[in-house]
Formats: C-alpha cells, structure tokens, sequence
C-alpha cells in the first residue's frame, strides 16, 4: 500500500474540544477522549482513515495535525470563486480542437496545470495518478511517426490502418489530430475506480486548460489502440508496471475558430419515487 500510517498531533493549547475534527471526519475514525476531550483515534479507526484531512481542515483553531502535515501552512480557501455564468461560458464554449497553431504551449503554463492535478477528488483519496505527458511537439512528431510506422507494418489487413493510411495520404492525421501535446493520466491497479479518477482529473484539465486559451479533445482512439493492439504504447509512454493508462487527451494552442456555440439537447432528467 503506497499509504504511510495515520499519525495525529493535537496542540493542546490550540484544541477547544470543540469536535469539528470528529464530526467531519468521513469514516468515524476519530472520537474525543473522555478524560482528556481531545481528538484521538478510535480503536481500529486507523485501518478505515483515507487520509483525506477534512479533519485538519475543519479545525477552526489550526489545533489538529495529522501525517505531518502544519495547518498553519495550509492555505486559507479562496475567497473569489468564479460565478456560474463564466463557468458555465467555459463548460459551453469548450469544443474538441483538431486543429492547432504552430507552438507549444510553454513549459510554466503547463507545469501550471499539472500542478493543479493535486487537487482532483479520488474515490477513496487513493490519491495514486500518473500523468504521462508529451511536452514538446518535436516529440510528439516523433511519437506519432513510429506509431503509424509500426502500426502499418504490424496491422496492415485491420480497418484502422486503411482508413488511417487513405487519411494520411489525404494529408489528415485521424489519430493523433496533429495535436502538438498529449496527456495520458495513469492509475494504480490497486486503486479503487482508478479509471474514473483519471477522467475526473482529465475533465478538470481541460477546463483549466481552455481557462488559459489551451485547447484539448479527449483521446478514445489511443485507448482502443492500446486495449486492442498495441498494449506495449504504455510502456513507450513511461507507465510503469502496476499502473494502466486510464484515458488520454490530446492538446495545445487552438487553431481551430467558432463562431457560435450549440445548444444541445438536454439529457432525459428523472426524478424518481
Ligand atoms: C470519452 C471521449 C473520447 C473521445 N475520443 C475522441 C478521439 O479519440 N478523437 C477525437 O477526435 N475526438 C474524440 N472525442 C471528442 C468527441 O468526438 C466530441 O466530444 C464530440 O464530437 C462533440 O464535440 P465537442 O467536444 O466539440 O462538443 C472524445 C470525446 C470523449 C468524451
């Protein structure tokens, strides 16, 4: 288990007993003492802990440490949130980009944004991604080169090598949509859902990404490639053994212009009972 086991440290002076830290703990690990009214672990709590801190958080007096973490180096929440409306603007005008312009997005916005994939929720805070990133478009060139080299050499009877060889003889590159990045988020075989974290963390990306002027589209086609043919592109993509390519997005500076945006249908709703 990559976890570390649980440790707490109460500052007594700090702690007013207040239990916050025991209300919001989600899997009633904690409990007051009944002598001491400080917070403590339960017996066996410590197995049911997923180390997710809302503990520490829920503090209001800073009081409550625990896997050594300082509360008094965690940032207060921003108080400025986006409204709804430019939010909801960023969710509708996102369209999947399958043309680019010539450059690569630079190196501090991108460390930007894989910095913020800390912060994506995880089912059970099993917090064990991997990102797999292509950072230059030189590589991704040459990425995208061998592939269709090996994949036309190796599967040339299959439907995808003709109609991916007629469109890259058209010029069109179906697969890879000439993007100039690609991002693949990888999950421990262990990790509970592990799959939907990593689109979780891909569907913040890109609305992060598209709040800077990155633009993205999600990347099926190299999952199918790696469940059906090619399973050795993780390897290829750096994903060690015990992690497997969760899903996958292509991206860089978009060339592509709209004009106006759809309104979709909306989904069935139900309301049931
Ligand atoms: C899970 C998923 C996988 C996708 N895979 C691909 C893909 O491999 N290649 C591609 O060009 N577009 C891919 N797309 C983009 C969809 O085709 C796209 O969302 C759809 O055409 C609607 O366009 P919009 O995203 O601009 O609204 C994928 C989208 C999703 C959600």
């Amino acid at each position: 288990m990559y976890r570390d086991s649980l440790s707490l440290k109460i500052d007594p002076v700090r702690c007013s007993s207040c239990g916050l830290c025991v209300r919001e703990c989600v899997n009633d690990v904690l409990t007051l003492d009944p002598e001491t009214k400080r917070p403590g672990v339960k017996p066996g709590g410590e197995a049911r802990c997923i180390h997710c801190a809302h503990c520490l958080m829920a503090c209001p007096s800073g009081a409550f440490s625990m896997d050594g973490i300082d509360p008094d180096n965690c940032p207060a929440p921003g108080k400025t949130l986006p409204d709804f409306d430019s939010l909801l603007t960023l969710v509708r005008n996102r369209r999947s980009i399958r043309h680019w312009q010539d450059r690569d997005v630079e190196r501090e916005k991108l460390e930007k944004l894989l910095d913020a994939m800390r912060y994506p929720p995880t089912a059970v805070n099993y917090r064990n991604l991997l990102f797999s990133v292509i950072e230059t478009s030189e590589k991704m060139n040459r990425f995208r080169e061998a592939f269709y080299r090996d994949f036309f050499e190796r599967f040339p009877e299959s439907d995808e090598a003709v109609s991916w060889k007629q469109a890259r003889q058209n010029g069109r590159d179906i697969v890879f949509r000439d993007a100039p990045h690609l991002i693949v988020a990888a999950y421990d075989e262990n990790s509970f859902r592990g799959q939907v974290d990593c689109v979780i963390a891909l569907t913040q990306f890109e609305m992060l990404a598209n709040a800077m002027g990155v633009g993205t589209v999600w990347f099926g086609r190299i999952l199918i490639v790696m469940e059906k043919f090619m399973p050795e592109l993780a390897d290829k993509l750096g994903i060690p053994a015990g992690f497997r390519p969760g899903y996958a997005m292509l991206f860089g500076y978009p060339a592509a212009k709209f004009h106006r945006t759809i309104r979709r249908e909306m989904p069935r709703v139900v309301f049931p009972g």
